[in-house]
């Protein structure tokens, strides 16, 4: 077992060429604050489960395989996903990750020497052989097309905003309406206006604005400042590029309108990505070895998969969830898939990682 200095923990089952890079496997533990229990655990707990099963048959390979799980995927609450899986790639640097800081100012570097998992190992830094990680659909594809297993192909584009909407604390029940600087108001006729920004592009982006900050948060004070978070993703990195500017200019419109300060800052951007062909071959081979209905599938939701296909040739598996729900107490998904996936996932990486 290995922590790196974000927290980021790899453990290790030993392969027969002690030289050889290894392959991994792996996800996240970290929810959204409503859970639930399957969205990055499976990709954790999977990795486990195939690393106790190799034990009991004394199945063996020449590469290592390595099971991770990195830290802060989800991203709800420092303000940017995929945190670990972006230092250890090196898109975001150790100082820059560690200082990532929540709405009460506590620091991720401060959480993990508080929680003993500020590890000693360098971040990222050597050399992968292959990264697969199984996941929960997120969905309703796979369900409705009564399939198992999806090879993923590849996932969308994604940009993150913090939008900050700057005005004047005034007394609710005194400052006549047409005198207020309410940022409130303001912040609300933005939220609309990028919606339909975005429902104006053919095919659209999906746009969520899912934080909201007020200040002072008071019954009877108008608010002097609001900020609120914007989550924009399209599979074509121009067409989310574009629509980014349309709803940039829209806020700028209701804002000078208004009177209001604005400063929109890009927290977070990542291109589409295609995933490598013979880790997605090999997730279908395994299906079909196995016997499991397969289909290829395109990826809505962002993984650490995508992070490290920029590093290392990278695949994904899904399985059906029911209903699609997640990021939801109600996530659920049936026992005989993830046993189907994870098999499949336990017979890909013994074919990448060379079963002796
Ligand atoms: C993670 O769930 C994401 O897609 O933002
Ligand atoms: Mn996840
Ligand atoms: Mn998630």
């Amino acid at each position: 077992m290995r922590v790196d200095a974000v927290g980021n923990i790899f453990a290790r089952r030993v392969g027969t060429d002690g030289s050889a890079a290894p392959v991994m496997t792996g996800s996240h533990l970290d929810t959204q604050p409503l859970g639930g229990r399957f969205d990055g655990i499976l990709g954790v707990l999977s990795g486990l489960e195939i690393v106790r099963t190799l034990n009991d048959a004394g199945i063996q390979h020449e590469r290592p395989i390595d099971v991770v799980c990195w830290t802060d995927e989800e991203g709800s609450r420092f303000g940017a996903g995929c945190v670990g899986s972006n230092a250890f790639i090196g898109k975001l640097s150790v100082v820059d990750t560690l200082a990532m800081a929540d709405a009460d100012g506590n620091s991720i570097g401060d959480e993990l020497q508080r929680i003993g998992y500020a590890g000693p190992e360098t971040v990222g830094g050597f050399e992968i052989d292959s990264f697969f990680e199984i996941h929960i659909e997120q969905g309703p594809i796979l369900e409705r097309q009564g399939l198992q297993i999806g090879a993923v192909e590849g996932a969308q584009a994604s940009t993150g905003y913090m939008v900050t909407v700057t005005g004047e604390e005034g007394h609710a029940g005194t400052l006549p309406m047409v005198l207020r600087k309410d940022t409130m108001h303001g912040a609300a006729r933005m939220i609309d206006a990028v919606d339909n920004t975005a429902l104006a592009f053919d095919p659209y982006p999906v746009i969520t604005v899912g934080h909201l900050r007020v200040r002072p948060n008071s019954r009877n004070t108008i608010p002097g400042q609001v900020i609120f978070s914007i989550d924009s993703r399209h599979p074509d990195n121009d067409t989310l590029a574009a629509s980014g500017q349309a709803m940039k200019s829209a806020c700028e419109a209701i804002a000078k309108e208004r009177g209001l300060g604005l400063d929109i800052e890009q927290t977070s951007h990542r291109d589409a990505v295609s995933f490598d062909p013979s880790c997605v071959q090999a997730v279908r081979d395994a299906s079909d070895a196995l016997g499991f209905p397969c289909m290829n599938i395109f990826s809505g939701a962002g993984h650490d998969a995508i992070n490290l296909s920029h590093v290392c040739p990278s695949g994904m598996i899904f399985i059906p969830c029911e209903d699609g729900i997640t990021h939801n107490e109600l996530e659920n998904a049936r026992s005989e898939d993830l046993t189907a996936g994870t098999d499949v996932l336990m017979h890909a990486l013994l074919h990448r990682a060379g079963r002796v």
